[in-house]
């Protein structure tokens, strides 16, 4: 594999220097970028699998974002054990990385495209990578990782002096220059291009081979369970869980992406079994901190985090940005109930009384989510669906695991035009 890399990255060099007519000088330039391109991911793949890169010698990225569940993480922990000898704790459950390429931009204010929907509506605080939204591009990302005291735990020249040693550097090198290793900030930065290269190929990260794709595209049926499943995870009266994690193709055909990546405060429970939360006065707040920092101490963004892509979520053990959760029946159980049966959820004081929202000092209350499936919910209200119908919507998410399909079908579909698109929507 890596002969056939440099071999068509020497052919594109020697088309790029051939003279030519401009048609050819293009399709030369766009040859050598896709070399190019071939080369980082070949890369960015050996460093995502390797251990040598951790300060402990034994964390990869594939510790925590395992391939064989669609790089959600490998076991049912709460949190992933990381730092120099693995003792360490974070905060948050690893993400998927399926589907970051559909991730906007952190925006204050997101208005989606024309083509996705009605651009007029100001979404509020949307996007980015991470649960809060804290850093925009994969290559970015990576450099957290890799340098967290509770992560990877390693150092710009510890990495740099991993890379040279690797077997794969000659392929870095090829892909962007014969010195980008002999510093040791170009040799950090060019790690993380290459992990964020490995992260955008489509086929390994945005397959879109789940059943429910092929039932969008008219390669499959849904069984009667997850038929229901679908309705009552877009019943605003049900589950309401579409608002969010989006069900339906965009206007232009773009397939769902189960999440509108919007940034939300649902008052998941405090999990008592994270160490930093022994300390009665330290909360996560999300989008206002600790760790996002250009928010710190603005009230409007305490308790939000980034709604989750629902795709290959059935392969997850672990659920919610503090890995509080490990069945999705409770998951679903704490969007009907949150409300009603608090007691169920939340932690008591000493007097034995229940501390609504345990997770979120009281003056961030107001920022908790009340939309259905939260509205009207009440002490004695009834939940809005009976536990078949939880087991129809669990039926439904185990549909948007990958790997029902060989191949995207969305791929081999005619190009559609917004306008018939929009007729041609499945009903609702
Ligand atoms: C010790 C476990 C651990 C390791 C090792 C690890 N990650 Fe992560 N990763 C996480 C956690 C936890 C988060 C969420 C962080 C947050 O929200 O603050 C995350 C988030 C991410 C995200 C953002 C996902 C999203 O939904 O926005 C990317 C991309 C990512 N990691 C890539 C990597 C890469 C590349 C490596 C290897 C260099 C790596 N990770 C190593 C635990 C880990
Ligand atoms: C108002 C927006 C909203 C609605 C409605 C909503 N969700 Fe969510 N969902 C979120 C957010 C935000 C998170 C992450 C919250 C956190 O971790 O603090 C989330 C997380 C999840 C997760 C955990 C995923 C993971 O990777 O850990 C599941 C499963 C889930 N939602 C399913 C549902 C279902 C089922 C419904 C309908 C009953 C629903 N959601 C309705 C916004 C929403």
């Amino acid at each position: 594999m890596p002969r056939i890399g440099h071999a068509l990255l020497a052919l594109a060099l020697l088309a790029i220097a051939a003279p030519g007519n401009a048609d050819d000088d293009v399709r030369a330039t766009h040859a050598a970028a896709r070399a190019r391109t071939r080369l980082l991911r070949e890369a960015g793949r050996a460093i995502f699998f390797d251990p040598a890169f951790s300060a402990s010698g034994k964390q990869s990225c594939a510790s925590c974002h395992a391939p064989q569940r669609r790089y959600n993480p490998p076991n049912a922990l709460d949190v992933q054990p990381g730092g120099p000898r693995l003792r360490a704790q974070g905060l948050r459950a690893p993400p998927t990385l399926t589907y970051l390429d559909r991730v906007p931009p952190y925006d204050n204010h997101y208005h989606e495209s024309e083509d996705e929907a009605d651009n007029s509506i100001d979404n509020g605080p949307t996007g980015g990578l991470t649960w809060d939204g804290r850093v925009d591009t994969g290559a970015a990302q990576a450099e957290f990782p890799l340098t967290s005291p509770f992560e990877m735990a390693n150092t710009q020249a510890g990495i740099a002096a991993t890379i040279r040693r690797a077997r794969y550097a000659a392929t870095l090198r090829d892909a962007l220059g014969a010195r980008v290793l002999d510093d040791d900030a170009t040799a950090f930065a060019a790690v993380a291009h290459a992990l964020a290269a490995f992260e955008s190929d489509a086929d390994e990260f945005a397959p879109y081979t789940s059943k429910y794709d092929a039932f969008l595209t008219g390669h499959a049926q849904l069984s009667a369970q997850e038929q229901r499943g679908l309705a009552l995870f877009e019943d605003e009266r049900k589950g309401n869980c579409a608002q969010c994690h989006r069900s339906q193709r965009g206007l232009d055909g773009t397939p769902p992406a189960f999440s509108d990546y919007g940034l939300i405060a649902l008052a998941v429970p405090r999990n008592a079994r994270i160490a930093r939360n022994r300390d009665p006065a330290f909360f996560d707040l999300g989008a206002c901190g600790p760790e996002r920092r250009d928010k710190l101490g603005d009230a409007d963004y305490c308790g939000l985090f980034r709604t989750p892509t629902l795709r290959n979520v059935a392969l997850r053990s672990t659920f919610f940005h503090n890995g509080k959760f490990h069945d999705l029946r409770d998951v679903v159980a704490f969007y009907l109930t949150r409300d009603i049966t608090p007691a169920r959820w939340y932690a008591k004081d000493a007097q034995g009384k229940t501390l609504p929202y345990d997770d979120l000092p009281a003056p961030y209350h107001a920022n908790i989510n009340r939309d259905p499936p939260f509205a009207d919910q009440h002490p004695g209200a009834a939940p809005r669906m009976t536990a078949r119908e939880v087991d129809d919507v669990i039926a439904f998410m185990q549909t948007l695991s990958d790997g029902y399909l060989k191949t995207n079908p969305y791929r081999s579909e005619p190009k559609r035009s917004r306008a018939s698109q929009a007729s041609a929507a499945t009903p609702r």
